[in-house]
């Protein structure tokens, strides 16, 4: 396989990159990456110097690089997850989402039908779906109906990967896959910022009532899956991916709180996220009865795995946690 990762700098496609690389070494592995804030290549330092690993600095919006580059590593599967990936950051400023996650994704999808690549996968989300109650479980045949400028944006993008199924036959499949957690997560996130201000004794920001609940997934897990679509979805088909890990947003800082011994005083409830979805919880009876799928980390294990890997690597988020970073952070929380 001769394989186009886009996005590949950041958390979830750097650890995508290191499964390949590690499950699949004599696959070519092409990681086109716009380097955004999010997009870090000290990611993947280890991989580097691997002989069928290569990077390329560039825009799934850019249809000259994309075709030069799809023709000189002769790629015949391409998997999206280039985007503007926080909700935050869209509530601010949604026009870059678009910009990027549907015009992107357009882009991207029908360079990859002129050149006639095998499979083109796409890294959606659970968000795409909206909200549930306090019961229920998002399936692939639940609605669309997303709440937030990024989840919109991702929403589209589904439909125009869906579109280019049905117009031109293309190989096609989307994943939707619930919140990931993980070595490389940036610390904007829930986890990741609230391990890290912990750990620089700095408050800890809960949204609203802080009751809100994620369905939670070992990276891994999420590379596990994404591996086996891209080996064995069927054409036009989406799967959503997830572990059966809900947790309440508060419950998950407290975990860290004392796992870290640190004081409970550090949490603070701040105004909540403008349209907040209440729950998410996916249903992954698909990718596991058709696909062979099943998820190997229960919460409890990845979190501790994750908590020590920022403890282990302080020098990584220390250097990402400046600059552009602290005026996104102050204009989100204020200056503490
Ligand atoms: P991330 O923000 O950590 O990384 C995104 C990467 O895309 C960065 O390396 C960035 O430089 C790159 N990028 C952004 N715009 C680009 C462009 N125009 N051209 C080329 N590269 C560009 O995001 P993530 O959390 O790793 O998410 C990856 C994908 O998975 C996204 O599509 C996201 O919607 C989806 N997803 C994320 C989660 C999650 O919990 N993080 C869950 C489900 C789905
Ligand atoms: O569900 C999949 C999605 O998960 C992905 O598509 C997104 O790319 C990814 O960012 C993530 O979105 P969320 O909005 O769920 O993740 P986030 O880490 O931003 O927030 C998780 C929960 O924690 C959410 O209910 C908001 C809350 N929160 C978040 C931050 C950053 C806080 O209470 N305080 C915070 O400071």
């Amino acid at each position: 396989m001769k394989l186009l990762v886009t996005g590949g700098a950041g958390f979830i496609g750097s650890n995508f990159v290191h499964h390949m690389i590690k499950f699949h070494p004599e696959d070519t592995v092409v990681n086109y990456d716009l380097l955004t804030y999010a997009g870090n290549l000290e990611n993947l330092k280890d991989v580097e110097d691997h002989p069928n690993y290569h990077f390329i600095h560039g825009d799934i919006r850019n249809r000259e690089l994309l075709e030069y580059i799809i023709d000189q590593y002769q790629i015949d599967m391409v998997v999206n997850f280039a985007a503007e990936s926080h909700v935050d950051r869209s509530i601010i400023e949604p026009d870059l989402f678009i910009k990027s996650n549907v015009i992107g994704t357009q882009n991207l999808l029908d360079v990859s039908k002129s050149k006639h690549v095998r499979k083109y996968l796409q890294i959606s989300t659970d968000e795409v779906y909206g909200t549930l109650g306090s019961d229920g479980y998002f399936k692939e045949t639940t609605p669309l109906a997303p709440n937030s400028p990024y989840s919109a944006s991702k929403a589209s993008a589904d439909l125009i990967v869906r579109a280019y199924y049905e117009t031109y036959g293309m190989n096609v499949n989307i994943t939707r896959c619930s919140n990931n957690y993980g070595p490389y997560h940036f610390p904007e996130k829930l986890i990741p910022l609230m391990i890290t201000n912990a750990l620089e004794g700095k408050e800890l920001p809960v949204y609203g009532d802080g009751q809100n609940v994620r369905d939670w997934l070992y990276v891994e897990d999420h590379c596990a899956a994404i591996d086996l679509v891209l080996q064995k979805g069927k054409p036009g088909e989406v799967y959503n991916i997830g572990g059966h890990n809900e947790k309440r947003n508060i419950d998950i800082v407290e975990l860290i709180v004392d796992t870290l011994g640190k004081s409970r005083d550090l949490i603070k409830h701040v105004s909540d996220r403008l349209g907040h979805d209440r729950r998410y919880a996916i249903d992954p009876t698909k990718i596991e009865t058709e696909l062979g799928w099943k998820s190997q980390y229960m919460f409890e294990t990845g979190i501790k795995k994750t908590i020590q890997w920022y403890l282990d690597h302080k020098n990584w988020w220390y250097k990402i946690k400046s600059g552009e970073y602290m005026d996104y952070y102050k204009k989100q929380y204020g200056s503490k």
